[in-house]
């Protein structure tokens, strides 16, 4: 495909077109436009593209009316225009009509959401190259070319998250009060891993996480940083004034070696309501970490709260087939409740490498929080690798 844009006078310049300010679908409820900022991102990844840039234009078709005029000299709106780049880095910019994308969808008998995202596939495959102008041939591959990105889009939507918490990493710091090992570091090679997120947990107590980790981890976490944290003043206002992307709110208890049990949400909901406001007025969201069961996940919903984070622990800690089978069933259970009522469901404590796999093919967790498990195996897996490079300080051949 030839880069159009190359071909024209002038610059195609975003900053003229008009965007269209709110977007209703066929319920009449709005559809965000970020969601797709973030698809094409999946999409470049998918593609083998991820170093790539691409400009995504909503407009409406007076909008896309002017494009076509000003830049092909046709008349009228089309749905969809990609717009190629040669520059290393950036792939090009695909500007979608919504006005058009909510005529075809309707009909098309699909909906404003599933015809956007046809669009951007298909703005994208062209600037992949393809081009079904081309001929019977070149359509039909251009065609399969789509249908492979968005077979891929939902299979990467299907995966759940994976959020790594270092806080045994810290844990590990302060057995001798030292700098190291860092928890700032570990975030880093736990992104660089590939791992979603980052999660830390500030306790009251200070018993590994500091302040000072939250912080900088806050800065240089590129992916998202959840904070685990317990409902208190002091902790909503250092949380306010951070901003993790999302406050993971657990009980604590100064005693317990681990947090033992979920948040007694069914009990505590008017304070819990309280801490999830104060979090979303300092733009926060906020998840609730609740045992499996169904009046803690019904009273989670009322609170406000968009997120829950199941406590794994009863299933990880099972001592046997028959109670970790039933452990499992409950959570599965609890999972599609939640998510009925319209809470995003995560889950964690105690996951390791042997009982993770099966919660993972649980399509309601869309994200698991997992800790211990994965700091002490890099502990074993990595001895090695230090030995090694003791022993060459040792022996002298380093
Ligand atoms: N989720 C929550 C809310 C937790 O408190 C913890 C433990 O800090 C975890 C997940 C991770 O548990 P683990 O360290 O056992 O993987």
């Amino acid at each position: 495909m030839q880069d159009r844009r190359h071909d024209l006078p002038g610059c195609f310049d975003s900053r003229e077109i008009p965007v269209p300010v709110e977007v209703v679908n066929q319920s009449g409820r709005p559809v965000s436009l970020c969601r797709y900022r973030r698809m094409a991102g999946a999409l470049l990844r998918i593609a083998g593209l991820g170093h790539m840039h691409l400009g995504l234009l909503f407009t409406d078709a007076r909008g896309i009316t002017e494009i076509n005029r000003q830049w092909f000299g046709r008349q009228g709106p089309t749905n969809v225009i990609s717009f190629p780049m040669e520059d290393p880095g950036i792939l090009g910019d695909v500007v979608i009509c919504m006005d058009r994308a909510a005529k075809e969808a309707e009909q098309g008998l699909t909906t404003l959401e599933n015809r956007v995202m046809e669009l951007l596939i298909h703005g994208l495959a062209h600037l992949m190259g393809e081009d079904h102008e081309l001929g019977d041939e070149h359509a039909r591959r251009m065609a399969e070319k789509e249908l492979e990105l968005r077979d891929s889009l939902i299979m990467e939507g299907l995966m759940a998250d994976l959020c790594i918490n270092v806080d045994h990493i810290a844990t590990i710091r302060q057995a001798r009060g030292g700098n190291e090992p860092d928890p700032v570091l570990a975030a880093g090679i736990v992104e660089l891993a590939g791992a979603d997120g980052v999660v830390v947990h500030l306790r009251e107590d200070r018993r590994h996480i500091q302040d000072r980790d939250v912080r900088i981890i806050r800065e240089v976490v590129k992916t998202r940083l959840t904070l685990e944290m317990a409902a208190t003043d002091e902790m909503i206002g250092i949380a306010s004034e951070l901003k993790p992307d999302i406050v993971t709110l657990v009980p604590e208890k100064r005693q317990e070696l681990t947090t033992e049990g979920g948040l007694d949400v069914k009990s505590l909901e008017d304070s819990v309501a309280d801490a999830v406001k104060r979090l979303h007025d300092a733009g926060i969201p906020v998840s609730l970490f609740v045992d499996p069961e169904p009046d803690q996940i019904e009273a989670s919903s009322r609170t406000g709260a968009e997120c829950i984070e199941i406590h794994t622990g009863r299933y990880a800690d099972a001592p046997g087939a028959a109670e970790q089978d039933m452990e499992f069933e409950q959570i599965v259970k609890m999972a599609g409740m939640a998510s009925d009522l319209g809470l995003r469901v995560h889950a964690g404590h105690g996951l390791n490498y042997m009982n993770t796999a099966r919660l993972a093919a649980v399509s309601e967790i869309v994200e698991f929080s997992i800790g211990h498990a994965v700091v002490a195996r890099a502990s074993l897996v990595g001895l090695e690798r230090a030995v090694r490079e003791m022993l060459a300080l040792v022996k002298g051949t380093a």
